[in-house]
């Protein structure tokens, strides 16, 4: 290592430092009194396959820097994508981190979380010296693993891990040059919208409802009362002209009751009628997710999110009240 230390720009060194995508792990253990510790930690790597090491690394600054280098034993959890609240309060100091968290007893008597997608518990092997980190060298004595998309962090974020398909880079030739393929976002949301909306149809049917009285009955779901401006907000762009027919197709069937300044609300009926197309919509749902996969699911409702977001910001108010 060269005496001087080269003058980099810290901030610059951080951000070039995270651009290197890596998964999210909650590192814990217990002190000399036998009260669990932990902490969020990216550092996390594997050394050796034969025999099983890992590594972390620890900040000098870290309240519990004396508890670990003490520690004969520590567990690793690889977060899952639906574990970003825990990793939020594994980071924050001074908070009582194992409040209402469910443990198992590991070896050494270390806690162990519950629904991650791996664990490694593991033995100290060794401790070195790293700048301003202590870097932390385990034996693996056990470990489990489980099918569930992880956690990643990258840029100062927290992100989604999508398996990439070989189509992604490479669309099919299109006979015209230029011509709409299937690279082109408006095909596939359309296209996903219509398959999608083929499983869920049969329901309408047996309900005998259109598509439009559905989308007006699951907008009135989102409040126990909807004032007139925050319908047409809500449905904006999606049936502005059926609107009108759709609501009193609904008011006649006794499922939307509407008061003298047009805001609805649904009835018993309407409610019960949303409830049954909910849940009947929502195991369309969870089959898709099924194969799709947890964490590829997850990835694209956010990016969705986001492109709804885009072409209209004024959506997500709704939505959120
Ligand atoms: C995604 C993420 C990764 C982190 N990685 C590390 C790490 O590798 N090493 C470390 O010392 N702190 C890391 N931290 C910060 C600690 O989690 C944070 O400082 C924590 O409050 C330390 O707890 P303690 O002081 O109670 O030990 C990370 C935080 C986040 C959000």
């Amino acid at each position: 290592m060269s005496e001087a230390a080269p003058q980099f720009d810290a901030a610059g060194f951080r951000k070039a430092l995270g651009s290197f995508a890596t998964g999210v792990t909650i590192i814990t253990s217990r002190d000399g009194a036998g009260a669990p510790v932990g902490l969020t930690v990216n550092s996390f790597n594997s050394v050796s396959l034969s025999p099983p090491l890992v590594l972390w690394s620890l900040a000098e600054t870290s309240n519990s820097l004396s508890i670990f280098r003490a520690a004969t034993h520590w567990a690793v959890h690889v977060l899952a994508t639906d574990q970003e609240a825990l990793s939020g309060r594994f980071a924050r100091r001074g908070e009582d981190k194992f409040a209402g968290v469910e443990v198992e007893a590991g070896v050494g008597d270390v806690p162990l979380l519950r629904g991650c997608s791996a664990r490694f518990q593991c033995r100290t092997a060794f401790q070195y010296q790293g700048g301003d980190h202590v870097i932390f060298v385990g034996e693996v004595l056990a470990f489990d693993r489980a099918e569930t998309a992880p956690l990643v962090f990258h840029a100062g974020r927290y992100a989604h891990a999508t398996r990439r398909e070989a189509s992604d880079s490479a669309p099919r030739n299109a006979w015209l040059e230029g011509s709409f393929n299937e690279g082109f976002l408006g095909y596939l949301l359309g296209r996903g919208h219509l398959q999608f909306f083929a499983r869920v149809r049969p329901l309408l049917a047996e309900e005998k409802l259109s598509d439009e009285e559905f989308y007006l009955l699951s907008t009135l779901t989102l409040k126990q009362r909807l004032e007139n401006d925050e319908i047409e907000k809500g449905l904006q762009g999606i049936s502005d002209e059926s609107r009108g027919a759709a609501l009193d197709a609904l008011h006649s069937r006794g499922l939307v009751q509407v008061d003298a300044t047009g805001a609805c609300q649904l009835t018993p009926t309407g409610s019960a009628c949303a409830l049954r197309l909910i849940s009947a919509a929502k195991a369309v749902e969870s089959q898709i997710i099924d194969q799709l996969g947890a964490g590829e699911a997850a990835a694209l409702k956010s990016l969705l999110n986001r492109l709804i977001h885009v072409l209209d910001p004024k959506v997500e108010a709704l939505w959120s009240e």
